[in-house]
């Protein structure tokens, strides 16, 4: 995969790319990532990247020139293999649907927006897709694309060592992941859940398949209904719900009533 980044802050993104699972990827050739700063496609000797806003307002707005001879710059190798995005708080909220989605691409190109905002001539006639991070405001769209990026590499084949896998990660099934402990079996009076120690591998996953359940119930509700899940888990979770809301009655509140079945179970 070939990934473009243009921006006005070139120098943002050296350090997060040249660590960790960025720089293994980049070094074993699954990923190649340029920088680009829009400021190197003026023409002018200020070299000026954003002017006022017709019509008055306050805040610059990013110019369309530079941006569009910074795309045309780069030479795609297949059109059809090309996405062109432009971060901005008014894109598609960001998900792990999508990074999956753009995990297909070959090519990626990524604008970061900047002042208070970008000609709407490049969103009208260069970009093909518009991305949010979240209902936040950001200085720029640099952050935001780092996020993107990183999203998107640890999806392509190779990139995460064999022994991890992307599919079981929380989001990517729907659902939040389950608790997990390391050594020691207790630390200052703490235990590991004694299930985990039992070696009962049918046992654990039982175990570990209630605590996505719960976890989601309890954190993020709404990822459940989106959920694909077998009828009988569906159960599972109409019964949860019914004791959540007949203790609910009674006072409980439903961090109370969930950490109940949690130690019950
Ligand atoms: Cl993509 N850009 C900016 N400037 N702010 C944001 C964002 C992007 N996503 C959330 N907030």
């Amino acid at each position: 995969m070939q990934i473009d980044i243009l921006t006005l802050f070139p120098e943002m993104f050296s350090s997060p790319f040249s660590t960790g699972i960025f720089k293994r990827a980049i070094d074993r050739k699954l990923v190649r990532i340029n920088i680009h700063n829009i400021r190197n496609y003026t023409h002018d000797k200020h070299h000026t990247v954003d002017d006022y806003t017709y019509g008055g307002g306050a805040g610059m707005i990013l110019k369309p020139e530079p941006i569009f001879e910074a795309v045309e710059s780069i030479k795609p190798e297949e059109i059809g293999d090309l996405t062109t995005i432009l971060l901005t708080p008014q894109g598609r909220p960001f998900c792990q649907q999508i990074a999956q989605e753009l995990s297909k691409y070959g090519h990626i190109i990524l604008i970061c927006g900047h002042y208070e905002g970008v000609d709407e001539r490049v969103r009208e006639h260069l970009v093909t897709d518009e991305i949010s991070i979240g209902d936040y405001v950001l200085s720029g769209g640099e952050l935001a694309a780092m996020v993107v990026v990183d999203a998107v590499v640890r999806l392509i084949p190779g990139v995460l060592g064999s022994e991890i896998s992307p599919l079981d990660d929380s989001h990517a099934t729907g659902l939040l992941e389950y608790p997990q402990y390391t050594r020691p079996a207790v630390y200052r009076g703490w235990s590991v859940p004694e299930v985990l120690l039992s070696g009962n591998h049918a046992r654990i996953a039982k175990w570990r398949r209630e605590q996505v359940i719960l976890r989601t119930l309890e954190r993020r509700p709404e990822l459940l209904d989106k959920a694909n899940l077998p009828p009988e888990e569906r159960q599972l979770i109409t019964e949860l719900k019914e004791r959540l809301s007949s203790s609910s009655k009674r006072g409980q509140n439903d961090y109370d009533i969930i950490s109940q079945i949690k130690t019950k179970s």
